[in-house]
């Protein structure tokens, strides 16, 4: 028995954990895999000044602080230019570069050292009576099944979860045409900034981890899987598309092929169910926006919560989807918006590409147009 049983250790999960018992609520987080991979797990990397204060405010942000990169722009190249886009002299703000699986490690080192419970390889299977006082999350630990009981259960189990399964919503769903084979190297950055590449090829992005590893990107077919992606050939690929003759090849440590989605659920609770994170909706990655709802919406949740063990009161319980999904959706737009102005339609024909280019330019020479682009990126606060 506890109070909120948590189903999922990512960002939202463990951030929603260290929130309330910061308030002394207690719960439960149920991770279905084990500690080692979900530290592991290579993810996002980009905080917003929301996402590093919630950390910092909540002491969980002092080796994000230490060791985080922090940025005040991007960089955007198409055409053989390049142009910086300035965060901080458009919006007085900038974003870190640290990586999910170091907030994740972070958060889960606090956990723990604070006796919070999180059950690795535990794996939710169901979830009962949300229509009553008394939820139950049914979930296998060691092949053995059992249930955990609690007052409210949070579903933070990320795109693949069981907790969806479980809402009466209507889900607002897009795929595109392409994926993103990403690669984390051992490589110095060739940057000191993230660089936005578009080439008639298609998109390529230039990120970090620290001063020796470089995260890096590639937009590909649909359909691609590794095999076709030999390391000479993501290298070519990627010093073409990025036009960055500084990129060095270094050893790769870790590949993967992501799909592109975008995905909201409406609402994102039901009775004593509340989703949160890749749960609920999910972004392109072209954004950077995934973490950053995640730890967003637990602080919505965490204070709603607080307010029903103070007071009793449901008022921010019964509004949280509302609370949330304004952000959700200024972050749906933008990053499908980032989404079409930089990777290729593969149906797309010549005046498509010069359409992007012209948008593209129009970015780089109009105050306006560069402002929308900086405040989104940034987080935009009035949504
Ligand atoms: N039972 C227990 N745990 C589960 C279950 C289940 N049935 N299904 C999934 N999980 C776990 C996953 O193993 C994962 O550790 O839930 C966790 C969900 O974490 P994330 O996928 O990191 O989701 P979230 O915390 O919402 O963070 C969103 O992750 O994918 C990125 O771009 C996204 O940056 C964003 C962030
Ligand atoms: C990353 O560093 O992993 C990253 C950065 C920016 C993005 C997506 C991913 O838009």
């Amino acid at each position: 028995m506890t109070q909120v049983g948590i189903i999922g250790a990512g960002p939202a999960g463990l951030m929603l954990s260290h929130l309330l018992h910061r308030q002394g609520i207690t719960s439960v987080v149920l991770e279905r895999r084990r500690r080692d991979y979900v530290e592991r797990r290579v993810r996002a990397g980009v905080l917003e000044q929301g996402s590093t204060d919630l950390l910092a405010s909540t002491g969980v942000g002092e080796r994000m602080q230490r060791e985080g990169l922090a940025h005040d722009g991007i960089k955007l190249r198409f055409a053989g230019e390049e142009h910086r886009i300035d965060f901080r002299r458009l919006t007085g703000r900038g974003i870190t570069v640290y990586g999910q699986q170091e907030v994740v490690k972070d958060l889960i080192k606090q956990r723990l050292a604070d006796g919070g419970e999180i059950w690795f390889e535990a794996e939710a299977t169901a979830i009962e009576g949300i229509d009553g006082d008394h939820p139950r999350i049914a979930y296998r630990r060691n092949g053995e099944e059992a249930t955990l009981s609690c007052e409210f259960v949070a579903g933070c189990d990320g795109s693949h979860g069981v907790s969806h399964a479980g809402l009466e919503a209507k889900s607002y769903e897009r795929s595109y045409p392409f994926s993103w084979l990403g690669i984390l190297a051992k490589t110095p950055p060739a940057s000191n900034e993230l660089i936005y590449a578009y080439h008639e090829r298609g998109f390529a992005l230039h990120s970090m981890r620290s001063p020796g590893i470089s995260r890096l990107y590639l937009q590909v077919e649909a359909g691609d899987r590794m095999d076709a992606w030999p390391e000479a050939r993501i290298w070519d690929e990627l010093r073409l598309r990025l036009a960055e003759p500084k990129l060095q090849p270094g050893e790769i440590i870790e590949d993967g092929i992501t799909p592109m989605r975008s995905m909201v659920m409406e609402p994102m609770q039901c009775g004593r169910l509340f989703l949160a994170g890749d749960a609920a909706h999910i972004v392109p990655a072209t954004g950077a926006k995934g973490m950053n709802l995640a730890l967003a919406d637990v602080k919505v949740l965490a204070e709603a919560l607080t307010a029903w063990y103070r007071s009793r009161s449901h008022d921010l319980l019964d509004r949280y989807s509302e609370l949330c999904l304004g952000r959700v959706w200024r972050a749906e737009h933008f990053s499908a918006w980032m989404t079409a102005l930089l990777h290729r339609d593969p149906a797309g024909d010549p005046f498509d590409h010069k359409l992007r280019l012209s948008y593209l330019r129009y970015i780089v020479t109009s105050e306006a147009a560069a402002t929308t682009l900086a405040e989104n990126y940034v987080g935009f606060e009035g949504a």
